[in-house]
């Protein structure tokens, strides 16, 4: 099917956010090691990056490491930081040709060295950029960093910075790791997985949820395009009643 020209350009989402799953149930499919499936989905990233920017989508985040892979054996994490780090420096010219500038979220200061220093590196060579924002969570959980909003915000407190009267959610948002992108209107999640996994909980209150059973290592540039297609057919309510909105 061909969705993209299906796709209204007028009513695009201006956020969507991807949890990426499915890599290691790929491998094991098709008999391999786990880190097949990771290498493998460095491929479909690339895909839905250049899908998103091509028909003009704004804000892309994706779901590359939460606080609770830390969990995982050690051996897999490693793989997975090596491959952020090969992805950066492989990657770097297809989002300067594309105009992408890339940002990350999460406890950045838990991540190997090197991985911090290639992220960097690349996060400033992009950011002048201005087509497209991909936005990596990386050793991101939603709950640390609504910690994390809440200690900031008690120090301007302690402070006298700011008054616990002024605290809303406007401040609440510019403590936010995403304090620079808008609300997400898309999360998409692969693999059939139907749960959020810590992810960006105060960011998708009002997002519409879209579930693929597309494993990782399979989606590709017209799976977003369904997902998106799928989105624009919605009725978006907040709160109100359908005929106020027509
Ligand atoms: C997603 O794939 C990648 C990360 C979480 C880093 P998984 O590794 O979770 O794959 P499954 O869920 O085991 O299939
Ligand atoms: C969520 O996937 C995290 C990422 C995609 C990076 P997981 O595969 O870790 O999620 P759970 O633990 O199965 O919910
Ligand atoms: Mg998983």
């Amino acid at each position: 099917m061909n969705f993209k020209e299906k796709i209204n350009p007028n009513n695009l989402p201006q956020h969507i956010a991807i949890i990426m799953d499915g890599n290691g149930r790929w491998a094991k499919k098709k008999g391999l090691m786990r880190a097949m499936g990771h290498e493998k989905g460095t491929k479909a990233v690339r895909e839905v990056v250049e899908g998103a920017s091509e028909i003009g989508v704004k804000n892309l985040t994706l779901y590359a490491f939460s606080t609770e892979n830390w969990n995982r054996p050690k051996l897999e994490v490693d793989t997975l930081m090596k491959l952020l780090v090969s992805s950066l420096k492989k990657e770097i010219k297809t989002l300067e040709e594309n105009n992408i500038k890339l940002n990350a979220i999460g406890c950045l200061d838990n991540l190997p060295t090197k991985a911090r220093a290639e992220l960097k590196e690349v996060i400033e060579k992009t950011g002048n950029n201005n087509r497209m924002t991909l936005t990596l969570a990386l050793s991101y959980g939603s709950r640390e960093e609504i910690t994390h909003v809440i200690k900031e915000i008690s120090e301007k407190v302690k402070n006298g910075e700011i008054s616990v009267k002024a605290i809303d959610e406007s401040v609440i948002n510019k403590h936010l790791y995403t304090r620079n992108l808008p609300n997400v209107d898309l999360l998409i999640r692969t693999s059939g997985e139907q749960r959020i996994s810590n992810f960006l909980l105060w960011q998708i209150a009002y997002a519409e949820l879209y579930f693929s059973e597309i494993l990782w290592p399979d989606y590709r540039k017209d799976d977003l395009y369904e997902a998106i297609f799928n989105y624009q057919n919605r009725e978006r309510r907040f709160g109100k009643t359908s005929e106020q909105l027509s």
